[in-house]
């Protein structure tokens, strides 16, 4: 977390003109890829996988649900674009599927499956977002602690 001052500043900036930059953003959580995955957790506390579930059928958040299905029942609107994430727990495991989450082009570079937590060399990115992750490492934690309990 950036210190009081620098945060009230970005705040400043970002009323003024609508972006705060990258460098006072928060800085992501350093991680390393290993066979296919990222094996170490992006935060000390564990992953809330109520939550996870939240976000995945959040728009605003994560948005699967516009490529995804899910085992949701409740959610109308379900969409084919990706694989049914249903029993994704028993093909994948934690390592993968954080990565996969992270940084999909690390697996498929050709695919249409955004980057949740890169701020880099992302096109056509919506001004609010600019600088920022679309999830948060606790939101990707928590979203992983989700698709691992799908079985
Ligand atoms: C724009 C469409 C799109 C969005 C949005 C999207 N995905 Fe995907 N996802 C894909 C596609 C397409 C694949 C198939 C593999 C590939 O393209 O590399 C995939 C693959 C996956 C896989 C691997 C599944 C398997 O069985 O191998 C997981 C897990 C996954 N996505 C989870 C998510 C989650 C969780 C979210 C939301 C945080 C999300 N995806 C958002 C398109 C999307």
């Amino acid at each position: 977390m950036p210190d009081r001052t620098t945060r009230v500043l970005a705040a400043v900036l970002f009323v003024v003109f609508g972006t705060i930059p990258p460098a006072m953003a928060d800085p992501l959580v350093a991680f390393r890829v290993t066979d296919g995955g990222i094996a170490q957790p992006l935060t000390a506390q564990p992953g809330d996988p109520v939550h996870g579930r939240a976000l995945v059928a959040d728009p605003d958040h994560g948005g699967c649900l516009s490529c995804h299905a899910a085992p949701m029942p409740e959610e109308d609107f379900q969409g084919q674009v990706g694989p049914n994430l249903a029993g994704v727990g028993d093909r994948l495991g934690p390592a993968q599927l954080r990565l996969r989450l992270i940084d999909p082009k690390r697996i498929n570079p050709t695919t249409v499956m955004p980057a949740f937590y890169r701020t880099e060399g992302l096109h056509r990115v919506a001004k609010a977002f600019e600088g920022k992750p679309i999830l948060t490492a606790q939101e990707i934690e928590d979203v992983v602690a989700y698709l691992v309990s799908l079985h």
